[in-house]
């Protein structure tokens, strides 16, 4: 699996996106250890705070699978109707529910406007975050 085929797998389930309020559709593919690709897509609400985003779907259909080895998450997003996604950083919530389950080297996948593709580590997208070990 590389990562072309990670977003197109992104890319794929964002059509699945329910977000008739923000209207920010995101999809994202999330690499177990073991090869296997779990999908999520943001899912709206007309109370707004129950909103969760497409990497939470991802990682919570996952760990609801007994799957807590992961790799690599890729995510695209941008506005319904717009003939392209653009760069979708994942928000601190997200960043957090990764940090419960992933290492230090996790990679998040990113795609930008031109399909330029960007890759960071967990660790550089959350620095010195809190986690089990300080309980
Ligand atoms: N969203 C995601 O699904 N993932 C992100 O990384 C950023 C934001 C969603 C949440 C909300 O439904 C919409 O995008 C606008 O914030």
């Amino acid at each position: 699996m590389n990562n072309k085929e990670l977003i197109y797998k992104a890319k794929k389930v964002r059509e699945n996106a329910y977000a008739p309020y923000s209207n920010f559709l995101v999809g994202a593919a999330l690499l177990t250890k073991a090869g296997e690709i779990y999908t999520g897509c943001n899912i709206e609400n007309a109370a707004y705070s129950p909103c969760v985003c497409a990497e939470r779907t991802a990682i919570f259909k996952a760990v609801s699978e007994q799957e807590k080895e992961f790799k690599a998450i890729a995510i695209v997003g941008g506005k319904e109707g717009a003939d392209k996604t653009s760069f979708c950083p994942p928000c601190g919530v997200c960043r957090q529910v990764m940090r419960e389950f992933c290492q230090d080297d996790f990679l998040i996948i990113l795609e930008g406007e031109e399909g330029a593709i960007k890759e960071y580590t967990l660790k550089e997208l959350l620095p010195e975050s809190f986690k089990a070990d300080y309980l």
